[in-house]
C-alpha cells in the first residue's frame, strides 16, 4: 500500500492510503500525534462512529487498532474540499443551501438536548479556571484580567446540553458533490450545540480557519464577500434559537484556550486583539447586532 500525507494541525499524522493493484485511494489513517493524545483520538473515533444523522455525513470508520502504540483509525476518503477551501467559489445558492443544512443540525440538536442533569454552571466555571491557570504570562494576564473579570462572573446555568461535533470549524466541513461531510470531531468539556456555533463564528469573525492568509494578507476579496455572506446567511437561519450573549463568551473562552499552545508572534496578537475586541462588545452587550452589522472580516 502506498501513501500520501495530508496536512492537520492538531499534529495528527494523516496518510492517504492507496491500494497496491490500482492507483485509486483506499482509505484515510488518521494516527494520534503521541501516546499522551490516544484516548482523545479514541475518543473522536467514537463520535464519528457513533454519528447518525440525516442531513449531515461523515466518513465511514472502516477499522482501528494500534501501530508502536500509536493509536490509529481507517476512515473511508472523501473526494471534495474542506469548506475553508471552497468557499470562494461557491454561488450564493450554494452557501444558502450549506448554511441552512448546518443551522438545520444545530437546531435540532439544541431541540433534542441531553437528558440529564449536567451543572453546565459549574463546567463553564471550571473550564475558565483551568485555562486562566495555564496562561503563565504575566503581561497576558494583565491584558486579559477584564475579560477573566467579565467571563468570571456570568451565569451558564442556561446552556443546554446536547449533540455537537465539538471542533465545527471552517476546516473540518467537507463539501463533496453532493453532500457535506463533518471530519475531525472532538470531545469538548461540555457537550453542547453552543460549542459548534461558536466554532463556526471563529471563522465566520474571526478568521481563524483563514489566519494564515489573513497575516500574509493574502485573502482575496472574493473570499471575504463570500464569508461575509456567509455569516449572514447563518444568523438569519438560527437568530431566534441561539443564546447571542453565550455565543460571545462561548468565542472568547474558545480563544483563551489556544493561546497556552500558541508558539508564534502573530498569531498570538492575532487571537489576542480579537478577544479583546468580543470583550468590548460582550461590555456593551451588543454582540449580535455588531455581528450582523459589521462589514470588517475579521473583526
Ligand atoms: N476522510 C477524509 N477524506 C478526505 N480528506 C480528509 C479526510 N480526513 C481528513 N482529510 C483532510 O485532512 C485535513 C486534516 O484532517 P483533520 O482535520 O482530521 O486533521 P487535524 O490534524 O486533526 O486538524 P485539526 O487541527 O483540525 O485538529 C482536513 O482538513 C482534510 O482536508
Ligand atoms: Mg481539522
Amino acid at each position: 500500500m502506498e501513501e500520501l500525507i495530508l496536512k492537520g494541525h492538531s499534529g495528527c499524522k494523516l496518510q492517504l492510503l492507496k491500494s497496491e493493484s490500482s492507483n485509486q485511494i483506499k482509505c484515510v489513517r488518521k494516527f494520534s500525534s503521541n501516546i499522551d493524545y490516544n484516548n482523545r483520538l479514541i475518543a473522536q473515533a467514537t463520535k464519528q462512529r457513533n454519528f447518525d444523522n440525516e442531513i449531515l455525513n461523515t466518513p465511514r470508520v472502516i477499522q482501528d487498532g494500534f501501530l508502536d502504540d500509536l493509536y490509529f483509525f481507517d476512515m473511508e476518503y472523501i473526494r471534495g474540499n474542506t469548506l475553508s477551501h471552497s468557499i470562494e467559489k461557491l454561488t450564493r445558492t450554494e452557501i444558502d443551501s450549506i448554511s441552512k443544512v448546518i443551522a438545520s443540525f444545530i437546531k435540532n440538536n439544541i431541540k433534542a438536548g441531553f437528558d440529564n442533569d449536567i451543572d453546565t454552571h459549574s463546567s463553564v466555571m471550571n473550564k475558565i479556571d483551568s485555562i486562566h491557570s495555564s496562561i503563565k504570562d504575566k503581561d497576558t494576564n494583565e491584558v486579559l484580567e477584564n475579560t477573566f473579570n467579565l467571563i468570571g462572573s456570568s451565569k451558564f446555568s442556561e446552556i443546554k446540553p446536547g449533540v455537537c461535533h465539538g471542533d465545527l470549524t471552517f476546516e473540518n466541513i467537507i463539501i463533496a458533490k453532493q453532500d457535506i461531510y463533518l471530519i475531525d470531531f472532538l470531545d469538548t468539556f461540555l457537550e453542547t450545540p453552543l460549542a459548534d456555533v461558536s466554532k463556526l463564528f471563529q471563522d465566520l469573525i474571526v478568521g481563524w480557519s483563514f489566519r494564515e492568509k489573513i497575516l500574509k494578507g493574502s485573502i482575496n476579496e472574493n473570499e471575504q464577500i463570500k464569508i461575509h455572506y456567509f455569516k449572514n446567511s447563518l444568523c438569519e437561519n438560527i437568530k431566534q434559537t441561539v443564546n447571542w450573549e453565550y455565543v460571545n463568551i462561548y468565542l472568547i473562552i474558545d480563544l483563551l484556550r489556544i493561546i497556552p499552545y500558541t508558539k508564534q508572534r502573530e498569531i498570538y496578537k492575532f487571537i489576542l486583539e480579537a478577544i479583546l475586541k468580543l470583550t468590548e462588545r460582550l461590555e456593551k452587550g451588543d454582540f449580535y447586532e455588531y455581528v450582523n452589522n459589521t462589514m470588517r472580516w475579521p473583526i
